[in-house]
């Protein structure tokens, strides 16, 4: 059986083949209408979400399979002292996949020791998302055609921002990708992600904090929110939230095949102004992470169409 914990879950050829299935999923969705009926997703969300507890459940609604779940750990036994272990046992005798978020970096591995069916980590603390990061991919792939030779801008919260360490874990694995890491000083990239994957990967990467000043060689622009709730205190919060806002202005430094992406919820580091530019492709992300969820579902139940 296999779960999907980090993107390195799946070998390159693997990702290839998944991303695929997700576009033959995008041209031919009637042919997958019921590929999954009779099947239950669990989602098991502790932590707040909006786009990728549903997208979850819209891609399994798509399959012809039901969902069912909790969205916060309140409305939960983890409410009464129940832990992830029991947790999941239980849920593995009422569904057949499930998708955990949990605040607690590494909660949705230890589910793996205990669970008889697939867990997927839909975001595990400031650690990673995996799905996040196939959503990622397969925009990248479809709207540039290729994963290789790209300099990509990764800007904003890069310490705690789980789907950058996870893209960027990703990423390493295609040739001549550039790195561009833009953040200010304090919310730089952790160091087990620029020591243990960047520079033991030999990638070429640069830290710098202004936007304007590389704006002008980027393929791709990821944004990020700055993570208010994995702050602790919010005196910093406040001082680093609006750091960088994306606007017309900068758009103009940019070069005109460059995306931006974002994996939402947007807070004020892409201003509206910026939604209606062909360049922004942060609606489509969306559109694709579920084509993507449909194909993740499918791969790791073992069903074929
Ligand atoms: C991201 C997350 O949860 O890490 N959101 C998402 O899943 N699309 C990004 C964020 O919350 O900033």
């Amino acid at each position: 059986m296999r779960h999907l914990i980090s993107p390195l879950d799946f070998s390159v050829e693997e990702l290839d083949r998944l991303l695929d299935l997700a576009g033959d999923i995008e041209k031919n969705p009637a042919k997958y209408a019921h590929a999954c009926d009779g099947k239950i997703l669990a989602t098991l969300f502790y932590e707040p979400s909006t786009r990728t507890r549903l997208s979850f459940e819209s891609a399994m609604l798509h399959l012809g399979g039901q969902v069912l779940g909790f969205s916060s750990a309140a409305s939960s036994s983890a409410s009464k002292g129940e832990s992830v272990s029991d947790t999941i046992r239980m849920i593995s005798c009422y569904a057949d996949i499930c998708a955990m978020r949990h605040p607690k970096e590494g909660a949705p591995m230890v589910a793996t020791a205990v669970s008889s069916i697939p867990v997927i980590n839909a975001g595990d603390g400031g650690h990673q998302h995996p799905t996040q990061t196939l959503t990622d991919l397969m925009t990248i792939r479809s709207l540039k055609g290729r994963l290789d030779h790209l300099t990509i801008g990764l800007c904003g919260d890069l310490k705690f921002g789980r789907t950058v360490h996870s893209l960027i874990k990703a990423l390493v694995r295609y040739d001549d990708i550039d790195f561009v890491c833009i953040s200010p000083e304090e919310l730089k990239l952790p160091s087990y992600i620029r020591e243990d994957v960047l520079e033991a990967n030999g990638k070429h990467y640069q830290e710098v904090e202004r936007l304007e000043d590389v704006i002008g060689n980027l393929d791709l622009l990821y944004m990020t929110r700055v993570q208010r709730e994995r702050f602790f205190n919010e005196e910093d919060y406040v001082r680093l939230k609006d750091f960088y806002i994306l606007d017309k202005k900068k758009m103009k430094l940019a070069r005109p095949d460059m995306l931006v992406l974002h994996p939402l919820p947007r807070v004020n580091e892409i201003s509206v102004e910026v939604d209606n530019d062909p360049r922004a492709a942060y609606f489509r992300q969306v559109q694709y992470g579920v084509y993507v969820r449909m194909a993740l579902i499918l791969t790791l139940l073992e069903v074929t169409v």
